[in-house]
């Protein structure tokens, strides 16, 4: 019988997109949430929390993949990579493959240590393992507008630029790699273009029919500075190919 490809955070932005991409490559999947959910042809649903370990020895039990995209946006992030790990290891070893962000070494933000934290946990399971970092993705970006929808002006972090990435890249480099053998660190992954967080809040306004003001905003702290300084850019590796642009109009279809 053939064994699916685990996909924790498999309902979220980046995993719900890899799930589609693995079925789509003729992959059985089956995907992990703290939530129910129906089991469709080829997708099985496993539910689990990994902030508790409920449900992980079940979920990862008759796999040789699993593609590591849940994230609690928090240092718990590297608990629940632990508990992962330690439910793969006595569920048959299979290859751990785990999505990360470009700069979390560079960029002093505490979710990036927890990252970076949960990466050496992996490169130290005794697990085969993969990880791929990434920029920020077309969606987070986004968020950092409309999340300010009702404000007569749109705030942005003055002399920060971003080089936001579309998940459906990083999904289909995430199935490739999932469907391949385990590779170390592979090379980052960037968007397209690398452009400053003002001139892509025009963009939005302009694809979301908008008129606002743009207000650059001159932040303190250290995270901050490692954004001005680019610690979370990846210029040599822009090989995403959806532009901000494209997402924002695809999207208002
Ligand atoms: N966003 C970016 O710009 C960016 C850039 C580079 C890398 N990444 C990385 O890509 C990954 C995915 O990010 P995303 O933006 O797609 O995340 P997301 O949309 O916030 O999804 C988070 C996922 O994690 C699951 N989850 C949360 N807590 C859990 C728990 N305790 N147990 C089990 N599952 C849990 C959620 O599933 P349920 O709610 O169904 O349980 C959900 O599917 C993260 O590791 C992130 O660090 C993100």
């Amino acid at each position: 019988m053939r064994k699916p490809i685990l996909v924790t955070g498999g309902t979220g932005t980046l995993g719900s997109v890899v799930v589609q991409r693995l079925l789509d490559a003729g992959q059985d999947v089956r995907v992990l949430s703290r939530r129910p959910g129906s089991t469709g042809t080829a997708r099985e649903w496993a539910t689990g929390d990994l902030r508790t370990g409920e449900g992980i020895d079940a979920a990862t039990s008759g796999v040789d993949v699993i593609v590591h995209c849940a994230t609690t946006l928090s240092s718990k992030d590297v608990a629940a990579t632990e508990r992962l790990i330690g439910a793969a290891r006595r569920n048959g070893e299979p290859h751990l493959v785990y999505i990360s962000i470009v700069g979390v070494d560079r960029v002093p933000l505490f979710y990036y240590r927890a990252k970076l934290e949960a990466e050496e946990r992996v490169m130290n399971s005794g697990l085969p393992w993969t990880i791929l970092r990434t920029t920020q993705f077309h969606d987070l970006v986004a968020r950092t507008f409309s999340l300010q929808r009702r404000s007569p002006v749109i705030a942005t972090l003055a002399g920060v630029k971003f080089q936001p990435i579309d998940v459906r890249d990083v999904a289909g480099r995430l199935t490739e790699l999932a469907t391949g053998a385990p590779a170390g660190r592979v090379p980052d992954m960037g968007g397209p273009e690398i452009r400053g967080h003002g001139d892509l809040a025009r963009t939005y306004l302009a694809a979301t029919g908008r008129r606002r003001p743009v207000l650059p905003i001159r932040l303190p702290g250290a995270a901050v500075a490692g954004y001005r300084r680019g610690g979370h850019l990846a210029p040599d590796q822009a090989v995403g190919r959806v532009t901000f642009a494209e997402f924002l109009a695809e999207r208002s279809r």
